[in-house]
C-alpha cells in the first residue's frame, strides 16, 4: 500500500474529494487524482506546460488543477484564503519540506482550511536510517526522508483534537483527523527538538502510533 492507494481508498470510499498537495515534484501522484478539485502547490514544479496538458488527455480531471509554484508558506499567507473560499479541503498530502517546523507549519495551515471530517496524509515519517532522518542540512548522501518524524511526535504531544498514526508502508504516512487521540505523548518542542534517532528506533511504535496497513481500513471502516 502507498500513498495513492490511501488517497484513493478515501476518494472514492469516504467521498472525500477537495484536495491539497504540498511538495508535488512531476506530479507523480497529483496528476493521478481523480477530483475535479486540486490545488498543486510546490517552489519548482519537474513539468512543463506541455505535460500538463498530456496529462488533461490521460485524465480530464487535471482539466481544473490549480497551480502555485510557490513555498507552502507563500501560498497560506498569500492564495489559500482565497483559494478555498468556496471549497474546504477534505484531503491532503503534505510532503514538501520535509523538517519538523515545516510540516509543522502545513499541517496546522492545512487544518485552517480543512473540512471537520478531512484527512491528512504526511508522507516520510517512518525513517529507517540515521542519515534519512535528520535534517536537510545535516543530509549527506542516499534516501532522505527528513525529521517529519518530529512533527508526528509534536502532533501527538501537543494536539489533544488530533487522531495521529502513522502507517508502517510507503516510507510512513503519517494520518491526522480532527479526532480525540487514541493515546498522547507529553513532550515539549524542545524536548523534541532533542530527540536523536536511536531514541526514534527504541520507541518507533510507541512514539510514532505506528500501524500495520490493515489498521488503515478498520479506522476509516473501508473495504480493500
Ligand atoms: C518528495 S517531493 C514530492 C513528491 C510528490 N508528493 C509525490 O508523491 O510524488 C518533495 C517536493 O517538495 C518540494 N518542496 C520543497 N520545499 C517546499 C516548500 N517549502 N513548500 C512546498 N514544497 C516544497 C520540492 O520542490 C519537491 O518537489
Amino acid at each position: 500500500m502507498n500513498r495513492l492507494d490511501v488517497i484513493q481508498a478515501l476518494m472514492r470510499q469516504k467521498k472525500l474529494k477537495n484536495y491539497l498537495e504540498i511538495g508535488v515534484e512531476n506530479g507523480h501522484i497529483f496528476f493521478r487524482i481523480k477530483s475535479t478539485f486540486k490545488i498543486a502547490v510546490d517552489p519548482t514544479f519537474i513539468f512543463d506546460i506541455t505535460r500538463r496538458l498530456g496529462k488533461v488527455i490521460i485524465n480530464p480531471y487535471n482539466l481544473n488543477n490549480q497551480y502555485f509554484e510557490k513555498t507552502s508558506d507563500e501560498f497560506f499567507e498569500r492564495d489559500a484564503q482565497q483559494a478555498f473560499s468556496a471549497r474546504k479541503i477534505q484531503l491532503a498530502l503534505i510532503d514538501g519540506m520535509h523538517e519538523y517546523r515545516f510540516a509543522l507549519r502545513d499541517v496546522e495551515n492545512t487544518l485552517r482550511y480543512m473540512d471537520d471530517d478531512g484527512v491528512i496524509i504526511m508522507h516520510d515519517c517512518n525513517p529507517q536510517t540515521v542519515g534519512a532522518a535528520g535534517r536537510f542540512d545535516d543530509w549527506e548522501t542516499g534516501e532522505w526522508n527528513g525529521d517529519v518524524w518530529r512533527t508526528i511526535i509534536h502532533l501527538r504531544s501537543q494536539r489533544p483534537d488530533l487522531n495521529v498514526f502513522v502507517l508502517d508502508c510507503d516510507q510512513g504516512l503519517g494520518i491526522v483527523t480532527r479526532q480525540k487521540p487514541e493515546s498522547a505523548l507529553d513532550f515539549t518542542p524542545s524536548q523534541i527538538d532533542a530527540l536523536t534517532y536511536d531514541e526514534l528506533v527504541l520507541n518507533r511504535k510507541k512514539w510514532l502510533n505506528l500501524k500495520p496497513e490493515a489498521y488503515f481500513y478498520d479506522h476509516f471502516g473501508l473495504s480493500k
